[in-house]
């Protein structure tokens, strides 16, 4: 496991938490945090170790309270395009994962916060949950893939009415709108809840649930054809050893050993 100055790593039971630490910065994504993210997410990717992720904030305060607004001073043109490309990358590679990635939020999950949130798989509040994107109160918009997941997610003229006032939402009404797949009372609660999930879902065959991400992540692509990414995902399906090994289990009325083959 790698040594970063501004993530916690912690593995166990096929779950890799990744817990972003800066709480007197109320765990803020300065440049170095997000190139750490990155790195902890590529890895994550290869290891067999990892089957799932669960992204959170260090302390009660905050999930991630945006883009570090310190680092905002030496953005220009040039270099504030730059800046949100990356950040996209960065969200990208969060939301392209084939394991489930699930954002336990505790606290504020404004601007940056509310992005990783979104790229997430899936997003686990506690009580104290506060999501909002107040981009527009300094001057810019949400630039982390912000302005599409959120109306993906919430649809448009909730996710118009939360960029343009930049008002935060507590938990109860992200619930309602879909925000948050499950709420609970603590983090504590909502990261027994994240690994409840992640559980079942490891019982399930890796290389299908795998697809899964990436068939629902094409109905947002301009690009694919996501009737025909479906197609295909099934068909590789097909020919892989779980699927064998999932019927045969079901007709022996016994329970499969996914190998992710
Ligand atoms: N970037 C950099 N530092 C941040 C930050 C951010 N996005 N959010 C909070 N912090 C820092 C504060 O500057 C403060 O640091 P300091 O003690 O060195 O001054 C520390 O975290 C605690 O925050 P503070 O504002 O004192 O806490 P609060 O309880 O009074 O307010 C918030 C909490 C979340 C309402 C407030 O911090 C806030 O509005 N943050 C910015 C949110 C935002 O606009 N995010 C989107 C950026 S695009």
């Amino acid at each position: 496991m790698s040594t970063y100055k501004n993530l916690k790593e912690h593995i166990e039971e096929g779950i890799l938490t990744i817990t972003i630490n800066r709480p007197d910065k109320l765990n803020a994504l300065n440049s170095q945090t997000m190139s750490e993210l990155k790195d902890c997410i590529e890895k994550a990717y290869d290891d067999d170790e990892v089957k799932g992720i669960i992204i959170t904030g260090a302390e009660n305060k905050a999930f991630v309270a945006g883009a570090d607004i310190r680092e905002f001073s030496e953005l220009n043109e040039v270099n504030g395009r730059k800046f949100s490309e990356r950040g996209q990358e960065v969200f990208d590679i969060i939301e392209n994962c084939h394991k489930p990635i699930v954002a336990v939020v505790n606290g504020y999950a404004l601007g940056g916060g509310c992005e990783l949130a979104l790229a997430c798989h899936m997003r686990i509040g506690s009580k104290n949950a506060f999501f909002g994107q107040p981009e527009v109160t300094l001057g810019i918009i949400p630039g982390y893939g912000g302005t599409q997941r959120l109306t993906q997610l919430i649809g448009k003229g909730k996710a118009l009415e939360m960029m343009m006032t930049g008002e935060m939402i507590g938990a109860e009404e992200a619930r309602s709108l879909g925000l948050l797949n499950h709420l609970e009372v603590t983090k504590e609660e909502a990261m027994e809840k994240a690994k409840e999930i992640l559980q079942k879902i490891f019982k399930n065959a890796p290389l299908a649930v795998g697809m899964v991400i990436g068939c629902v992540n094409a109905v947002f692509s301009k690009e694919e054809d996501g009737f025909q990414i479906e197609a295909n995902s099934f068909a590789s399906c097909c020919k892989s050893k779980d699927f064998k090994e999932g019927v045969a289990a079901f007709l022996e009325k016994r329970k499969p050993q996914f190998k992710g083959e």
